[in-house]
């Protein structure tokens, strides 16, 4: 391990003590009572490591108390320099510790619990421990809870790994955020899993799942969809419908090809010929990836008798991909 790391990781461990005491005072009662109103409790709190980074310079004063250098505060991502000096980054926000793959703690996702103009999340920005894009939220939990099925629930953000967890499913992971990067989908093939999509299921999350299936199919990375037909996130699932109906939704997926014919043809206008001709060039092109032959075979068949085009030989000159999706 890198020396010069060691004393960042201390310096979080010790945010993450401090937050987690400051939630459980009575000043923080109404954070409290936000975090279970979101149903998210005791237990789950105490799991995630939540915390309370009060209003204020509270978490500089704690630190500096602790002997920590102003240096190190900076180079850990919890303090900045402003025009009045040194101060807290994450002031008056819930405090989700984020880890590496070792669990080693790098770094925060901060959520408001205010209605107005502030950003609703502030993550950590890139320190030396910090590499954006390289992280994976509950990446070490989902790792060591990866039984006989090996299953990783793909999700848009901290509180969606969460509500996994409220119904006893450990395996989920975050990419905080929407964009997935090819060094988070190698740390994926890592765990010899089939990774479940479950992004948001309104039009930014839908095109974030296409995003992520072409990249998760050039770098041989098995994964299926769940199939969200309701528009919302896996939280907003529970608290609209229950637990029960995010369970029998994890239980429910569509392959990659259901997808890209579902998502694509809500795409283009299959009703006018040019669209209808773009719509045929870009799923063909998806569908020569494909990784099994009689998977490709019957997504052409299929593409035919929607567009009236046989589409084999616009892309027959490329060679079969690998095979590594049973
Ligand atoms: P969403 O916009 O879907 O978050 O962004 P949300 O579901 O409304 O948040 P909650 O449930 O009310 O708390 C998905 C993810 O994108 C990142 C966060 O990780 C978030 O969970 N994000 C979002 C940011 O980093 N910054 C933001 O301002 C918003
Ligand atoms: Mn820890
Ligand atoms: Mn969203
Ligand atoms: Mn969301
Ligand atoms: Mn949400």
């Amino acid at each position: 391990a890198d020396p010069k790391k060691t004393p960042l990781y201390k310096v979080n461990q010790d945010t993450i003590e401090f937050t987690q005491y400051q939630l459980s005072t009575s000043s923080a009662a109404s954070i409290k009572q936000y975090l279970y109103q979101r149903g998210v409790s005791d237990e789950i709190i105490k799991l995630f490591e939540i915390g309370y980074h009060p209003e204020g310079n509270a978490l500089y004063k704690f630190l500096h108390a602790k002997k920590h250098s102003d240096e190190n505060l900076i180079a850990a991502g919890v303090c900045a320099v402003g025009a009045n000096g040194i101060h807290d980054i994450f002031s008056d926000r819930i405090m989700i510790p984020i880890h590496d793959a070792y669990g080693n703690p790098v770094g925060f996702t901060a959520r408001t619990t205010k209605q107005g103009n502030e950003a609703k999340y502030i993550n950590t920005a890139q320190t030396s421990i910090y590499e954006k894009g390289q992280l994976i939220f509950n990446y070490h939990r989902a790792k060591a809870a990866l039984r006989e099925r090996k299953r990783v629930f793909l999700t848009e953000g901290a509180m969606d790994v969460i509500a996994f967890a409220k119904v006893g499913i450990h395996s989920a992971i975050a990419t905080l955020g929407t964009a997935c990067t090819k060094e988070q989908i190698k740390a994926m093939k890592l765990l010899r899993s089939t990774i479940i999509v479950c992004y948001d299921g309104d039009r930014a999350g839908r095109q974030a799942t296409y995003k992520f299936g072409k990249l998760a199919l050039a770098n041989q990375l098995p994964f299926e969809i769940v199939d969200n037909q309701l528009g919302l996130d896996p939280d907003e699932i529970i608290a609209a419908y229950g637990k029960e109906e995010l369970l029998k939704m994890s239980e429910k997926t569509i392959s990659w090809v259901e997808f890209l014919f579902t998502y694509l043809s809500q795409t283009y206008n299959l009703e006018n010929y040019s669209q209808r001709k773009e719509f045929a060039l870009e799923l063909a092109e998806q569908i020569a990836l494909l990784p099994n032959e009689f998977e490709r075979q019957s997504a052409f068949v299929r593409l035919q008798e929607i567009t009236g085009f046989d589409m084999r030989s616009s892309v027959e000159s490329k060679s079969a991909p690998k095979r590594f999706m049973k």
